[in-house]
C-alpha cells in the first residue's frame, strides 16, 4: 500500500475508542472487560513497556511502497495483527463473536475465539482457545466441534489455572464464575495436553500464557506448533512480566522451529513493529476489540484492525522498512541501552 493513506490516525486510535466505549457499556461489564487481577500492576506496564523500546530507522530504503502482508499455518492476513481470545462478546453487542469474526473477515485478520464465547462462528478465519477442563470430555468435543466448523488452529491457554475474577452480574448462566466443577480448568495442566489436543483436533497446537524461554522449549518439545507469549492482559497473575520484556528472550530460545506471537497491551503500529523487530511473527490485540465491538459492531472492529494495519505501514515507511521480510533485529533497542558501532 501506499503509506501516505489508509484510514485516518486520530480518529480510530484507542484511546478515544475505550472512552467511547466507557459510555455505551453498563459499568459491571466495563469494568469487566478493563479489570486486571491484584493490583492491576501488570495490567498498567504492558504499554508503557512496549513504549519503553526505540527503534533505529535505515537510510535509503524504497518505501514508495509498503506490505504489511503475511501468513500463519496457511491463512494469508493483510497484517500481522489477530483479534485475541476474550469472554463473552455478547456483553458488549448482541451479535457477539458473529460480528466480530464478520469485521475480522472483512479486515483480512483472523479471530481467535474465546472457549468462554457467548456465540458460535461461522468463518474460514479462525483458531479456537481452548481451556483443558477438570472434565477433558467437554473439552475433547469443544475442539473437535472447531475442527468441524473450520477453525485452522488450535490455541490451548495455559496461564489461568483458576480464575479469581468477581462475577459479572449481566453475563447470567454464560459467566465463567457460574461453571460446574467439572467445567474448570485442569489445575494440573501438563504439557502433554499439547499432544492431546493436536491429536483430537488434527490441527496446529499453540500455546498461549509463555513467559519463560525454558517453558516454550518444553512446548515446542511436547509438539507445540507455535507459542504466545502474553501475561493474560494482566488477569491471572499480577506482577507476570510484561510481554515486551518477556518476548525476546523467547523468540531466542524457539524463534527458529515456530512462529512466537505475543499480546498486552499492543495499542497502535509502533507497539506491532516493535514485536516484530523483537522477533514476534503477529501479535494479538484483546481490549481494543471489544471496545470496537460495543461501539461500532463489525465495521468497529473490521475498522480497528485497519487502524492498527495502516499505522503499522506509516511506521514501517517511516523507519525503511518496505515489508516485513526487511524487519530486523537492530530495528530496536531498549530506550537505555542503545547499540554502539558493531550493531
Ligand atoms: C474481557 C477479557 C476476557 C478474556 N478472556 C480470555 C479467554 O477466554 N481466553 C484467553 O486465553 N484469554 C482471554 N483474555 C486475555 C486476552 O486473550 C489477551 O491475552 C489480553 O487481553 C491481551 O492484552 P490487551 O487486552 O492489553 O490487548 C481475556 C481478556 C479480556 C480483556
Amino acid at each position: 500500500m501506499d503509506p501516505s493513506r489508509g484510514a485516518d490516525l486520530s480518529s480510530r486510535a484507542v484511546e478515544p475508542l475505550e472512552r467511547e466505549a466507557q459510555e455505551v457499556l453498563s459499568p459491571a461489564v466495563f469494568e469487566y472487560y478493563r479489570a486486571g487481577t491484584g493490583e492491576g500492576i501488570s495490567r498498567d506496564e504492558a504499554a508503557a513497556a512496549w513504549r519503553s523500546w526505540r527503534f533505529l530507522p535505515r537510510l535509503f530504503q524504497d518505501v514508495s511502497r509498503v506490505s504489511t502482508e503475511t501468513e500463519l499455518f496457511g491463512t494469508p492476513l493483510a497484517a500481522p495483527v489477530l483479534a485475541g481470545p476474550s469472554a463473552l462478546h455478547t456483553l458488549a453487542h448482541p451479535d457477539g463473536e458473529a460480528a466480530t469474526a464478520q469485521g475480522v473477515s472483512q479486515a483480512g485478520s483472523l479471530l481467535i475465539q474465546s472457549a468462554r464465547a457467548g456465540r458460535k462462528i461461522s468463518s474460514d478465519r479462525w483458531w479456537f482457545q481452548a481451556y483443558v477442563l477438570r472434565d477433558p470430555s467437554i473439552t475433547e468435543a469443544q475442539v473437535r466441534d472447531a475442527a468441524a466448523r473450520g477453525a485452522r488452529a488450535i490455541v490451548l491457554t495455559a496461564d489461568a489455572p483458576y480464575v479469581f475474577r468477581s462475577a459479572v452480574p449481566e453475563a447470567g448462566s454464560a459467566a465463567p464464575e457460574n461453571r460446574t466443577p467439572g467445567q474448570q480448568q485442569d489445575p494440573s495442566l501438563s504439557a502433554d495436553a499439547i499432544g492431546w489436543l493436536a491429536a483430537v483436533s488434527g490441527l496446529p497446537v499453540l500455546v498461549k500464557g509463555v513467559l519463560r524461554p525454558q517453558d516454550a522449549i518444553a512446548c515446542v518439545e511436547a509438539g507445540a506448533a507455535g507459542v504466545i507469549v502474553s501475561n493474560h492482559g494482566g488477569r491471572q497473575l499480577d506482577r507476570a512480566v510484561a510481554s515486551a520484556y518477556a518476548l525476546r528472550p523467547v523468540v531466542e530460545a524457539v524463534g527458529s522451529r515456530v512462529p512466537v506471537l505475543v499480546d498486552g497491551g499492543i495499542r497502535n503500529g509502533a507497539d506491532v513493529l516493535t514485536a516484530l523487530a523483537l522477533g514476534a511473527s503477529a501479535v494479538l490485540i484483546g481490549r481494543p476489540v471489544l471496545w470496537a465491538l460495543a461501539t461500532g459492531g463489525a465495521e468497529g472492529v473490521r475498522d480497528l484492525l485497519r487502524f492498527y494495519r495502516d499505522d503499522l505501514a506509516r511506521t514501517m515507511a517511516q523507519a525503511g522498512v518496505p515489508s516485513l521480510a526487511h524487519i530486523d533485529d537492530g530495528l530496536t533497542a531498549r530506550e537505555s541501552v542503545i547499540p554502539g558501532p558493531s550493531a
